[in-house]
């Protein structure tokens, strides 16, 4: 039987892990699963914090029956978030619980109607309403988007714990520990990276606005709904949110290559050796053929230089290429340094389409020479890559010093 866990003497987490689904969303790898956190707060009336992906309900009621028991006391469930994998367990709780609140915002009640066909038996809260459990104060803020329309915080203003749904989370299933202090977070921050890469960046904008409200508020504990709790250093994990979410990047460059017999690879090795030899220390390569594209979008958020090589692939964009492109473009990343190279057989195709990728990519500094090969790299075409390998390391480094400028006028 799974057990709660402790936050406060009177919070506990009853969420729980997923090891067995390969990709999240259908699209992300999960090589380390991840973990749908709920919390349960028991006071005169006692409330749930989300429910849980509906695979999951077994955990989350073990949990919640390991501190309640079986009496029917639930009084309300506050729905922060309505993606299933929160909201997945609603009907099954209300089976349970046929006298439970539930409690959200307008739009939250519209889509648990949509999902759930639930209409009966709802409270609808809005920004700054408060909840009274007796001993502990809910207020409730607004982020649309963060990830979706509806989402929203919950704030418990007697205990100072903040339940942020997506926001603050992250990948990876919890190992043993479930707080910040309880895990290795070196590989944590590179699951939350990714998970916020993936899920969440293309929201940056709304992300930078929810993270003004939670920097208003006395904060003792965050909570997610991904990922540790975050009681020793909350204000790190806001920090690190709020540093992706203004496209902040570290010095470094990424390189994704498409190759089918090995000629582009050859052109991106030497792109790569290029940078290096500049003294970019932090040059990650990736076969767009073989890397998850989760990791690649990760790492081309992380760090401030980008180079795309491709070969041809029937007249057009390598096909993973052309994925990663519009993936790209769809998470609206800003102030990259971008670096192009491309490779063909009898028809031109690849780096054409890499020009319209770049001339689509908003505010990124986009730097020659774009190199051009026909079949295999010539040693006149591997000069040129050193070319362009170099231009990008400089770009690169330019960035890094109008960065330590602006933090040191800041
Ligand atoms: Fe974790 Fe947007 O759901």
């Amino acid at each position: 039987m799974q057990k709660a866990i402790a936050v406060t003497d009177s919070i506990y987490w009853i969420g729980g892990n997923d090891r067995e689904t390969d990709l999240f969303e259908g699209l992300w790898a999960l090589p380390r699963g991840v973990a749908y956190n709920a919390y349960l707060i028991c006071d005169d009336k006692v409330a749930l914090v989300d429910s849980i992906k509906s695979s999951n309900f077994s955990d989350y009621t073990d949990r919640l029956y390991s501190v309640i028991g079986d009496e029917k006391i639930i009084d309300y469930l506050i729905v922060d978030h309505m993606e299933p994998d929160h909201s997945g367990s609603i009907r099954m709780l209300r089976q349970i619980y046929p006298n439970l609140k539930i409690v959200g915002n307008k739009k939250t009640l519209e889509m648990i109607e949509a999902f759930y066909g639930i209409t009966e038996g709802t409270i609808e809260v809005k920004e700054g309403d408060v909840l009274d459990l007796g001993h502990h104060k809910l207020t409730f803020a607004m982020i649309p988007m963060v990830h979706w329309p509806e989402s929203m915080v919950t704030y418990d203003m007697t205990d100072k714990v903040l339940f942020s749904t997506d926001a603050f989370g992250g990948f990876s299933a919890l190992e043993g520990g479930i707080f910040d202090d309880e895990l290795d977070m070196n590989h944590f921050e590179n699951e939350t990276l990714r998970y916020f890469a993936n899920i969440v960046g293309r929201y940056a904008a709304p992300t930078q606005k929810a993270i003004q409200k939670v920097r208003s508020l006395d904060l003792k504990i965050i909570c997610p709904a991904h990922g540790p709790i975050h009681r020793a250093n909350p204000c790190h994990i806001v920090d690190l949110y709020d540093k992706w979410s203004s496209h902040v990047t570290d010095e470094g460059v990424v390189v994704v290559y498409g190759s089918m017999y090995g000629n582009t690879k050859l052109m991106s090795d030497a792109i790569a050796r290029s940078i290096a030899e500049q003294g970019i220390q932090d040059v990650i390569i990736h076969d767009v053929s073989r890397s998850n594209l989760s990791f690649i979008v990760r790492d081309v958020w992380k760090y401030t230089g980008l180079v795309l090589c491709s070969c041809t692939y029937n007249m057009e964009l390598y096909p993973p290429m052309a994925t990663l492109c519009r993936t790209l473009k769809n998470k609206m990343m800003k102030s990259r340094v971008l670096g192009l190279s491309g490779s063909y057989s009898w028809s031109k195709g690849a780096l054409a389409e890499l020009q319209v990728f770049a001339q689509q990519s908003g505010d990124w500094n986009l730097v020659g020479p774009a190199v051009e090969v026909k079949s295999a790299p010539t040693e006149e075409d591997i000069l040129q890559c050193r070319e362009l390998g170099k231009n990008v390391a400089l770009a690169v480094k330019e960035k890094t010093k109008e960065r330590q400028k602006n933090q040191q006028t800041a």
